[in-house]
């Protein structure tokens, strides 16, 4: 991002379009250029760098999506808007996974334009609300059970795909947590149940700035308040989707401890459901195993011990017995196919 005046790239076929989004936006001081051909478009991300980009989705030949990709791929501190029609809100959901940060829908207001842009410009995390919207979009398209998950799980990979510590976290969390309701004698329902909200547990990391998500070393106290929303902001995001209702609760209270010193709400022992409580294990699970940029992956043994020194505490000591004779028992299949211990090796 520049130190402004920024620069706006503006991308649709049909002029009068351009130009209203032109007028806008240059009240407001912000240094506009017009692309009424894709081809052009494509030019000048080749040889400017642009804050933003407000791109139409259907243009002949080269469309909005493909816009996105190539200024994304030019230039990734760059926003993409792109203007969506009646025929396009399907598409919303696959923009997001590409990288788009908002989208317009036609008609729009000339205050709802601005309100995106600042939002865009400002670096403000507008995802959480954006899911929602998107969910309503392919709901309105009648498509809301084939598509929900697969739109929130393309959420969950633009998270991971930021940071290169958790690739695949959620998909390692969702084999912990189903094994160890497994091995807990639960049933069909329930588990799948678990395995949706393990999957989908961290999607609303998704609403943390990328410079907090990504940093290296040491977070501040500030930095550490983001980090704290992002159970609720994940429950938000599900709760907008119908089917996901009962996972939302899973996913709100996935670091609840059992000694009632988690976050968000603080809930004790059983207050928090077993559901979470079974996620919250096996996303410790993880976090022992995982080996990061800067710490090495705790070997299965110190991982087990780990388990059994924090039943009581940290963890529903039924669950971490469970977790622990599971593990015992199944160590080699304590990591994903294709994987080996330290189980994030191969991705750092
Ligand atoms: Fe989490
Ligand atoms: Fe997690």
């Amino acid at each position: 991002m520049t130190n402004g005046p920024y620069r706006v790239l503006i991308v649709d076929d049909e002029p009068a379009v351009c130009a209203l989004i032109q007028d806008e936006l240059r009240r407001e001081g912000l240094h506009c250029t017009v692309a009424t051909a894709p081809e052009y478009a494509i030019r000048l991300l080749d040889g400017k760098t642009f804050d933003l980009v407000i791109t139409d989705i259907c243009m002949p030949r080269i469309g909005g999506m493909d816009i996105l990709v190539y200024a994304r791929r030019k230039s990734p501190n760059c926003r993409v808007v792109l203007i969506t029609g009646q025929g396009t809100r399907d598409l919303v959901a696959q923009a997001l996974f590409l990288g788009a940060f908002d989208y317009l829908e036609k008609p729009f207001e000339a205050g709802e334009l601005l309100a995106v842009v600042l939002r865009a410009l400002h670096d403000e995390a507008t995802l959480p609300a954006l899911a929602g919207r998107a969910a309503a979009a392919m709901e309105f398209q009648g498509q809301a059970a084939r598509v929900s998950l697969d739109s929130v799980l393309a959420l969950v990979r633009a998270v991971e795909a930021k940071d290169a510590n958790t690739r695949r976290h959620s998909e390692q969390v969702a084999h912990y947590a189903t094994s160890i309701a497994r091995a807990m004698g639960l049933l069909t329902r329930p588990i799948e149940s678990i395995r949706i909200a393990a999957l989908l547990h961290d999607v609303g990391k998704i609403g943390i700035p990328d410079h907090i998500l990504t940093k290296a070393g040491p977070l501040t106290v500030e930095e550490f308040q983001h980090i704290y929303r992002h159970p609720a902001l994940g429950a938000e995001i599900l709760g907008t989707i119908g089917l996901f209702k009962a996972e939302s609760l899973l996913v709100r209270h996935h670091h609840e401890r059992w000694d009632g010193g988690g976050y968000p709400d603080g809930l004790a022992g059983e207050e928090s459901p077993l559901g979470a409580r079974i996620i919250q294990v096996a996303d410790c699970i993880d976090a022992m195993l995982m080996e990061r940029t800067y710490k090495k992956g705790y070997s299965v043994e110190k991982m087990l011990s780990e388990l059994a020194r924090c039943a009581g505490a940290q963890f529903d000591p039924k669950l971490a017995a469970a977790a622990t004779a599971w593990g015992q028992s199944h160590p080699e299949a304590l990591f994903l196919p294709g994987k080996t211990a330290p189980a994030y090796k191969e991705v750092a």
